[in-house]
């Protein structure tokens, strides 16, 4: 079972998210939050982009001393060196260095060949290196780009001492099979690829990140980059809840397994949810309100006879209260009945037909009847009070 390493930059990509920044205190709580959550690598920020993120990170370094913490800077002393200092006082660091991949980045952002940033990635590992032994690097948009440049790239970081190399699908423009097969030329060709870690880093602008990053582990990366809720620039990043998930639902076909502890991620997606003002869509998996909520009478009538049959997970194995079945006009007789015995209210088989036909009339006008009212109609019916 290959053991995959979760990073975490929820702090740092997922703050690209419009209007979601965070005070250094707040990134503070986070962190311990996810240290908690059992994450392996935690990128607080972007120590050369604000005082504020400079601080949030010196202080996440010196405070948990459990967790690796990365130093993210583009490739440029300036950067390098505020994140060595940032994370001077981690246990455990690693710098986090990245240069575009692709044709169109080179061409009109950087306005650089590519012997130039070939150049520029070799010579700012090696400046990183002789102060941080573990050196990520990043080749940013790197499924877009020409698959020649980006093996070019990995053999000469490598060659610098990059330790682990992420191949980020930076646009969210990959799909699943295009990125697996990426990651398996690369590690195929690059020289002295067998001796670094591979990672992905997927944005979600088509809804794959998950899937992206699940096929990356398919095809060789050990390490996922995600962010709590999905959050992140644009659509977002691969969410941290689905992929621990579908990595542990699926354990025995994928053969690989993290180190998140589950029943932390109820707790840690709300957290972020509260203190990015970032609402969770109701159908969002893992955390949304009705990702184990079952309306259908149906599907309920066979929840309560083995949850196996229409749950995949168990949502309090996430910290995730209870499953409440919604009572709806999809409801059948078994959950009305079953509801109200949790309220101690056992009926004959004539008032429960009698509270069904009240409850189904009630049901077409409110889209969700609540419990107070079932148990006035089931009083109505027993006659008590
Ligand atoms: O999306 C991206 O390419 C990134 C990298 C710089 C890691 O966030
Ligand atoms: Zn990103």
């Amino acid at each position: 079972m290959r053991r995959i390493h979760i990073f975490d930059t929820t702090l740092r990509d997922g703050e690209q998210s419009p209007g979601a920044s965070l005070a250094p205190e707040q990134k503070i709580i986070i962190a311990r939050q996810l240290a908690k959550l059992g994450i392996d690598c935690i990128e607080p920020g972007f120590a050369v982009a604000s005082p504020g993120d400079f601080a949030a990170i010196q202080a996440v370094s010196r405070e948990l001393q459990t967790v690796e913490i990365a130093g993210f800077a583009r490739a440029m002393r300036g950067d390098i060196d505020a994140a060595v200092r940032a994370t001077q006082d981690a246990a455990r660091r690693r710098l986090h260095i990245f240069i575009s991949s692709s044709d169109i980045h080179l061409d009109f952002q950087l306005k650089k060949s590519r012997d130039e940033v070939l150049r520029i990635a070799r010579e700012m590992v090696a400046y990183g290196k002789q102060f941080v032994e573990e050196i990520e690097f990043s080749a940013m948009d790197a499924s877009r780009a020409g698959r020649e440049f980006v093996i070019e790239l990995v053999e000469g970081v490598i060659g610098e001492g990059a330790t682990i190399i992420n191949l980020p699908d930076t646009l969210g423009y990959a799909i699943p099979e295009e990125y697996g097969d990426m990651f398996r030329t690369v590690r195929k060709q690059a020289r002295g690829g067998e001796s670094v870690r591979y990672s992905a880093h997927c944005h979600n602008d088509l809804g794959l990140a998950v899937a992206n990053s699940l096929a990356a582990i398919q095809a060789g990366a050990t390490q996922i980059e995600v962010t709590v809720n999905g959050v992140g620039e644009r659509a977002g990043n691969c969410s941290l809840e689905e992929l621990a998930m579908a990595i542990e639902t699926r354990q025995a076909y994928l053969g690989a397994k993290t180190g998140i502890v589950a029943g932390e991620i109820y707790e840690t997606s709300r957290m972020v949810s509260r203190a990015m003002h970032f609402p969770i869509a109701y159908n969002k998996p893992i955390v949304g309100r009705n990702a184990f909520q079952h309306e259908s009478g149906i599907h309920q009538d066979g929840l309560l006879k083995n949850r196996n049959t229409y749950e995949i997970m168990d949502p309090e194995a996430m910290g995730i209260p209870r499953s409440m079945i919604v009572l709806g006009k999809h409801s059948g007789r078994h959950a009305i009945k079953h509801r109200l015995a949790q309220y101690g209210i056992t009926l004959t088989d004539d008032q429960l037909q009698e509270v069904y036909e009240k409850f189904v009339d009630r049901a077409d006008t409110l889209k969700i009847v609540p419990d107070g009212e079932l148990i006035a109609m089931a009083s109505d019916s027993t006659g008590m009070q």
